[in-house]
């Protein structure tokens, strides 16, 4: 805090000091978190020089497997960040074609890919980040059992050979109930601990292989029917992940609130137990009942404002049929995008606000 005290009086801004729920705070450090592509992030203690070393480094003083993490010193921070934006279209290569028209460029590829059929080689990221959201069509107990263990060794194997960072994006929504095959409610203590074996196997495989991948564990915002069981429940422990996030849609049958206000329903603050990067896996949401151009815009702005740990946004932008329209259909919710986009970028990269949890 010192340290950001000393920032907001050189440059002139007066520090307004916050009721957070954080309960801790201290100097700043900003530590290089991977060899490549850095994802910088301000936590303390952060001494260790390997990348290796970095990639497990995290400010949890203590983890346990059956009752998730405790709360360690969080810290307050400035906006300032480096970020990752992307988004995600139908068809691969959608991307780069928006990119052209829009006049924008994203940081992030996020592809969707059976493991049987990854193709990685293929994928064509011209020098952006890859997330690969793995889709692994089993139970988790197949999974923790190794039914899928060639596909994914021979994934690792592959991202191995290439030598670049991959961010893995695995059973993602697991929290949810028959999304997809590995999801795991209704809950059960038996159910939970085969989730995180089946995580666990599949970090092992990877890791064995000595593929450089970052593991991004997904939640969905809400459990079903309202289960209170906390994120930190289902967290396969700090070793098993790097980047915690969250996919979260307002759609029809939702509260038509902003993102900012679904954040805030004890989501973020979950997010932020864990003491890792925290990614938005997936958003979009309805145009039926509000003004989607405006949440568009407010949920990029808000994000850099109110939600410092946020380093990596991925935008869900293609239309899955019924009411779950989820691409942009006007001029006005594609300037709204492209311009939140920038004032995100904007925001992001200068430290001159302070958060406030209002
Ligand atoms: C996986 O399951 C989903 C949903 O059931 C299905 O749409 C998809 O085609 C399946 N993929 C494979 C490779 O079996």
């Amino acid at each position: 805090m010192a340290r950001w005290t000393a920032m907001m009086l050189a440059l002139g801004i007066g520090v307004r000091v916050l009721s957070l729920e954080y309960t801790t705070s201290t100097t700043t450090s900003t530590s290089s978190y991977e060899d490549t592509q850095a994802v910088e992030y301000a936590y303390e203690g952060s001494d260790s020089t390997t990348p290796q070393e970095a990639l497990y480094d995290d400010v949890i003083t203590d983890a346990d497997d059956s009752h998730g993490i405790q709360l360690a010193s969080l810290q307050r921070t400035g906006a300032k960040r480096k970020t990752y934006a992307g988004a995600r279209f139908a068809g691969d290569n959608t991307v780069f074609k928006r990119e052209h028209e829009w006049g924008v460029k994203f940081d992030v590829l996020t592809v969707y890919r059976p493991i049987e059929s990854v193709g990685y080689e293929y994928i064509k990221t011209e020098g952006k980040q890859l997330q690969l959201v793995t889709e692994i069509n089993g139970s988790v107990s197949d999974i923790a059992n190794g039914r899928f263990d060639s596909s994914v060794r021979k994934l690792a194997k592959a991202i191995a050979k290439k030598g670049t960072v991959v961010w893995i994006r695995q059973l993602h929504e697991f929290n949810s109930e028959n999304t997809y095959h590995w999801c795991v409610y209704p809950y059960s203590q038996r159910k939970i601990a085969t989730f995180k074996r089946a995580w666990r196997h599949l970090v092992n495989i990877y890791r064995e292989e000595k593929a450089p991948v970052l593991f991004q564990l997904t939640y969905i915002a809400q459990n079903p029917h309202n289960d209170r069981t906390p994120f930190a429940h289902f967290y396969p422990g700090r070793e098993y992940v790097d980047h915690v996030g969250v996919d979260i849609y307002v759609n029809p049958g939702s509260r038509l609130v902003s993102l900012k206000t679904r954040l805030q329903d004890n989501v973020y603050s979950q997010l932020s137990q864990f003491g890792k990067p925290i990614f938005i896996g997936e958003v979009s949401c309805t145009d039926k009942g509000l003004d989607k151009a405006k949440w568009i815009y407010d949920a990029w702005h808000d994000l850099a404002v109110y939600f410092p740990r946020i380093t990596i946004v991925s935008w869900f932008l293609e239309d899955k049929g019924g009411k779950r329209q989820w691409n942009l259909h006007t001029k006005k919710e594609i300037s709204a995008f492209v311009n939140g986009l920038h004032e995100f970028r904007k925001l992001c990269s200068h430290a001159h606000q302070l958060i406030q949890d209002s």
